[in-house]
């Protein structure tokens, strides 16, 4: 093979056959990403290529991470100007088309993963093979980030899939398996690794005709069609996303719409359209966000702790979901409750999930024969990690601890998953208390991604740290907090959740107060929250809190539990449930809205979150953000509470807090906490 050894990040090679091999090894990262350098460097390759054409290319990467997971996200931070990020996509228009005018053939050779930009400089190949592993993964989830793909592959997919299916796959931003993407004709050939190099070659030596969507998948495109599945398909996007939240989307559909009868026009629209979005508001926070959670997985790094076995104890609704959890992520799981009757439902749902998640009835066994129902607590002694989920009830896990701490091996972490017992009031009964660490799940287990590390005191740094590589290791993201109570996400929570229910009290509808919440940006709205969560917990959470914060649990709430209307699990809460769905009535279109109805919710969480900062519940502005929008889904494209304080200006909203104060109490007092924002 011949070399040239100049180059940082891209390795060109020439075999004997005369194909070219050009492997990525991007310098200095674990991950090849397409930075500017490593796209002037392909450039040069390329031209390297087209002065002395080769027999055919195949381009690939030396990351056992895998091909390219994207276009380098720092860059977009640091774009000034709609007319700088346009230039810049403009470049890599530039190279790929070079790329993509190769007479010769040229292929991708994907192993791992294959994202965003990544994919898009494989669509500029004639042929793409993967490695047929479930570690490939395809996708172009730039949506994800506020933005569409941008260095050519709108218009690439399109002419690739047809419109439905390349719309359906840059619209909902999911990543599709190798096997997928063969059947939907992203990509040539899905192969066990060992045939991967010998694929490529015969692909070069006796290239096959390359992959064109059948006639009527290619009508799609037609100008005729794309206004009809244009109005379609913002229908479908309408119903989860609203476009003054997450203009991408759309700036899609209305890019395909318009221009698709012309590659030319489109590809130079596209650049522009992703310049505009890249560098507003939308995009940044979501980009925001996206370094937050790598922020998060980050914390996990600073321990080598592997477990290999858990003990959960109490499986009810969170202990069952989290023992179920940890199964699935491949960890040998006992679980133990007061009776065999109790642990059987849990068994009945963690079955559930697993057919959900792997479908296939032989890994779905493989999965529940590392769960394994315990009544006598026989796991403990075995467990590197104890989780206990028992009732709210500080003398019962108490005495709990007592009887199971003298069984733990040494090492062992000892985890409560308590969501308002102080840490330090638990551990006083403990031989070493500073082995007590909160492990705080959310509810549903399956869904939420965030679990606080919460710990006293007197934890240790090596203990808060296992916990952290714990949370990791089953693919959570970990949220250091400190062990005051309601800890972080649960305080910030509970006024908005409070304010909707004295909202409902003075007369406000249900479906009125959640649709506001919605339209700020909230997944779901505060009243369907709190029937999801259950009245019940909502109080006895309320309850903990208002004994030590400028907290007051509305009559109402306490009314609703006393009568049995505990939400969505008892079939009535706040709205009706049929089929474990909310019933709601349809607003009237003159219905009188007082103007402050979303102040007053999200002014309350806001306020917290200040104090939250202020009291140093978390360690940092950045965290406290990223705990919020992975904790509560609160408003991603707003990057967080103090993201949003940023934005808006402190100042205004102190005077919208003041306002509130005069207007509706003392709850809306400001915290000290504004005074060195
Ligand atoms: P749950 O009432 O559904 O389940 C508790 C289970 O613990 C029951 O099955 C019970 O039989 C068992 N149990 C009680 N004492 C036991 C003992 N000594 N030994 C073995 N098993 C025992 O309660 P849930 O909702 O799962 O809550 C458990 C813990 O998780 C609580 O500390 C709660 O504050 C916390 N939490 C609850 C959340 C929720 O949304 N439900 C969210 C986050 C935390």
């Amino acid at each position: 093979m011949m070399e040239n050894n100049s180059r940082q990040h891209w390795r060109l090679q020439r075999d004997d056959d005369q194909i070219a091999w050009l492997t990525l090894d991007k310098a200095d990262a674990a991950v090849n990403v397409l930075s500017v350098e490593v796209m002037a460097e392909l450039d040069a390759c390329l031209h390297e290529l087209e002065s002395e054409a080769p027999r055919g290319l195949v381009i690939g990467s030396a990351k056992s991470s895998g091909f390219i997971a994207g276009a380098d996200i720092t860059s977009f931070t640091t774009m000034k100007s709609q007319e700088q990020a346009a230039e810049f996509m403009r470049g890599c228009h530039t190279v790929l088309d070079r790329l993509e005018s190769f007479k010769f053939p040229t292929v991708a050779l994907i192993n791992g993963f294959c994202l965003g930009g990544g994919l898009e400089l494989a669509l500029a190949c004639r042929y793409r093979i993967a490695n047929e592993d479930p570690a490939t993964r395809l996708g172009l989830p730039e949506v994800k980030l506020g933005i569409h793909p941008g260095f050519g592959g709108t218009v690439r997919a399109v002419r690739l899939l047809g419109a439905p299916a390349a719309m359906d796959l840059m619209l909902s931003g999911r990543v599709v398996s190798a096997r997928a993407a063969a059947r939907m004709g992203l990509i040539d050939y899905a192969l066990p690794e060992r045939q991967l190099c010998r694929a490529a070659r015969m692909t070069v030596m006796d290239p096959p005709v390359a992959h064109r969507p059948k006639w009527w998948v290619r009508q799609t495109n037609h100008k005729f069609i794309r206004p009809l599945l244009a109005h379609y398909l913002k229908k479908m996007v309408a119903k989860r996303a609203i476009r003054e939240h997450y203009p991408a989307p759309y700036a899609l559909i209305e890019l395909w719409e318009k221009y698709a009868g012309n590659e030319r026009a489109m590809m130079a629209e596209e650049a522009l359209s992703v310049a505009r979005l890249v560098i507003g508001d939308t995009a940044q926070n979501l980009i925001r966000v996206f370094f937050l959670q790598e922020q998060m997985k980050s914390l996990g790094k600073s321990s080598a702790f592997k477990a290999q076995r858990v003990h959960v104890i109490g499986a009810g609704v969170m202990g069952g979901d989290i023992a179920a959890w940890c199964a699935l992520r491949g960890l040998y799981v006992t679980l133990q409750d007061q009776s065999p009757e109790r642990i059987a439902p849990a068994i009945k749902r963690a079955n559930r999930l697993f057919l959900n998640k792997l479908r296939q009835p032989r890994l779905v066994q493989g999965v529940m024969d590392r769960l394994v129902p315990d009544p006598d607590g026989l796991g403990v002694a075995r467990a590197d990690v104890i989780i206990e989920a028992i009732f709210e009830n500080a003398e019962a896990k108490q005495s709990l601890y007592q009887h199971v701490e003298p069984l733990m091996k040494e090492g062992a972490l000892l985890a409560t998953n308590t969501s308002s017992i102080p840490l330090q009031e638990l551990s006083t009964v403990l031989q070493r208390p500073e082995r007590l660490v909160g492990l705080h799940f959310f509810n549903p287990v399956a869904k939420m991604q965030l679990v606080e590390i919460v710990a006293a005191e007197n934890t240790a740094t090596d203990v808060r740290e296992h916990a952290a590589a714990f949370a990791r290791q089953i693919n959570r993201l970990p949220l250091p907090v400190a062990s005051t109570p309601g800890f972080l996400v649960n305080r910030i929570l509970m006024p908005y959740l409070l304010e909707a229910v004295v909202l409902e009290s003075e007369g406000v509808r249900p479906e009125l107060i959640d649709k506001v919440a919605v339209s700020f940006g909230m997944p779901m709205g505060p009243i369907e929250l709190a029937d999801t969560v259950g009245l019940d917990i909502c109080l006895s959470v309320a309850d903990i809190l208002s004994q030590s914060m400028n907290v007051t649990v509305p009559d109402r709430l306490r009314q609703m539990v006393n009568e049995g209307n505990l939400g969505q699990k008892s079939g009535r809460g706040f709205y009706q449930y049929k089929k474990g769905k909310a019933v709601k009535r349809k607003l009237d279109k003159g219905l009188f809205v007082a103007a402050d109805i979303q102040d007053r919710m999200i002014m309350r969480l806001i306020n917290e979150a200040v104090a939250c900062l202020r009291e140093r519940v978390v360690t940092d502005a950045d965290l406290l953000d990223g705990g919020i929008i992975f904790g509560t889904g609160f408003a991603p494209f707003r990057g967080g509470p103090l993201q949003y304080i940023h934005e808006t200006g402190s100042g205004r909203m102190r005077d919208v807090l003041g306002k509130l104060e005069s207007n509706h109490g003392e709850r809306f007092h400001l915290d000290d906490g504004w005074q060195s924002l």
